[in-house]
């Protein structure tokens, strides 16, 4: 039986800063932004936008009520959590309609969320063949005004719909894993925005990649040739690109050119919107299918990882029509008409939040959901009429 991703949609917050504005302001060249880090845009996140709202947006595109009455799995991949009890996946199935007779909840580990999800999406699936899976990453990547991890902040959400008829991609259920207790990236319960021990974090993104691969390759008798593209884990498009030069000369220069031609696609979302966290990994994923000149059948190595840390190298085969089931004129429009704000406009809204006893007012709502209100301390949210 085959078993993967039947549909996949896209949301990002309709604000964005512009990463050289970004650089200005914070007396940095340029170019150690869009080159260095090899970012273009920030996404801005509005005070009524959280990991439920997007999660919404990004579930919304894909789901119809005949798809709807076979889902038997909700999963919120997230690390910006709106509630330490509540899983966010039960304001998303509210917000959605979604029928009561599935298992709902939230997986949290840093970027590996939605992998996590994914897997255990496909598990569901294989045991369940006539049900269907919804898993949504949706994240605010937040590590504040001035730091060296602001460059690299953003938001968004990825919503995947796990079936056993996958019309986008098959998970082949080949994977290799990792897990380590490591200090590299932590956000303790108080805090908004992040901590990070920035290069140690991508010394261990790189190490997880090279022991990964390494397995991988025993484990599945493959090499690099198998593969028409690798995709990684981007929370900034440089990452990604430092992980696969630990392929340069072990593998043909000429292999070695073409992924890192391949790779390139799968960052041109990613550089327009931004950490997506969890969701990084499935937007580069959206961007290569769209953007590249893949073809039915080809096989894809997705990295997955999440810090603290967690990685996951797995493949995945291209489906015979899978354009087809791609609303790429949706993900098109939604980078396109975004609004570009100014860097004290960002920081204005970087330092708000709805607080307990205050509301949204709806017009000002660029999105179908939003935060309404905080009452008695509880999140309230609303599709907008
Ligand atoms: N022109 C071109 N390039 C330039 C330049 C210029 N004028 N000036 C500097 N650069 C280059 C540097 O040479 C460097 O390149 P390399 O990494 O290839 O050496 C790059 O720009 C960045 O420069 P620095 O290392 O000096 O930058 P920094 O000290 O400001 O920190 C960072 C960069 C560590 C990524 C920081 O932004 C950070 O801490 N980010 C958050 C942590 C993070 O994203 N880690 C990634 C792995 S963890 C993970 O993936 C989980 C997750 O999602 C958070």
């Amino acid at each position: 039986m085959d078993i993967g991703i039947e549909r996949i949609g896209f949301y990002t917050p309709n604000s964005y800063i512009d990463i050289v504005e970004l650089a200005k302001a914070r007396g940095q060249e340029p170019d150690k932004f869009t080159i260095g880090i090899g970012q273009d845009k920030q996404a801005v996140p509005a005070i009524y936008e959280d990991a439920v709202t997007m999660a919404a947006e990004s579930a919304d595109q894909i789901l119809d009520d005949s798809n709807k009455k076979d889902i038997g799995l909700v999963i919120v991949g997230t690390e910006s959590s709106v509630d330490e009890s509540k899983a966010s996946a039960l304001f998303l199935m509210d917000l959605l309609d979604l029928p009561e007779n599935v298992r709902a909840f939230e997986i949290k580990e840093a970027c590996y969320g939605a992998t996590a999800g994914l897997q255990m999406a496909y598990n569901f699936v294989s045991t369940n063949p006539g049900k269907k899976a919804l898993v949504v990453a949706s994240d605010i990547a937040r590590y504040g005004i001035n730091t060296p991890g602001e460059v690299t902040q953003g938001a968004g959400s990825v919503a995947m719909l796990i079936s056993s008829t996958p019309q986008i991609l098959k998970l082949e259920n080949k994977s290799a894993y990792m897990s380590r207790n490591v200090g590299d990236f932590w956000r303790p319960t108080f805090s908004k925005t992040a901590f990070a021990r920035g290069k140690f974090s991508n010394q261990i993104y790189i190490e997880f990649f090279e022991t990964l691969w390494k397995r991988y390759q025993k484990e599945f008798d493959v090499t690099a040739d198998d593969f028409k593209a690798m995709l990684y884990h981007i929370p900034y498009t440089k990452m990604g690109t430092k992980a696969m030069r630990t392929l340069e000369g072990k593998i043909s220069d000429e292999k070695y050119a073409q992924l890192q031609a391949e790779y390139k696609y799968s960052i041109q979302y990613g550089r327009e919107v931004g950490n997506l966290y969890t969701g990084s990994l499935y937007l580069g994923l959206l961007s290569y299918l769209i953007n590249s000149a893949v073809t039915p059948g080809d096989e894809l190595l997705l990295f997955s990882y999440g810090s603290g840390a967690v990685g996951e190298l797995y493949s995945a085969k291209v489906c015979e029509n899978f354009k087809q089931y791609i609303h790429v004129k949706n993900v098109q429009s939604l980078l396109n008409n975004r609004k570009k704000i100014s860097i004290s406009e960002y920081e204005s809204i970087f330092s708000q939040s709805v607080r307990d006893g205050e509301s949204v007012d709806p017009s000002v709502v660029t999105g179908e959901f939003y935060l309404s209100e905080i009452k008695e301390n509880e999140r309230l949210y609303k599709t907008k009429q």
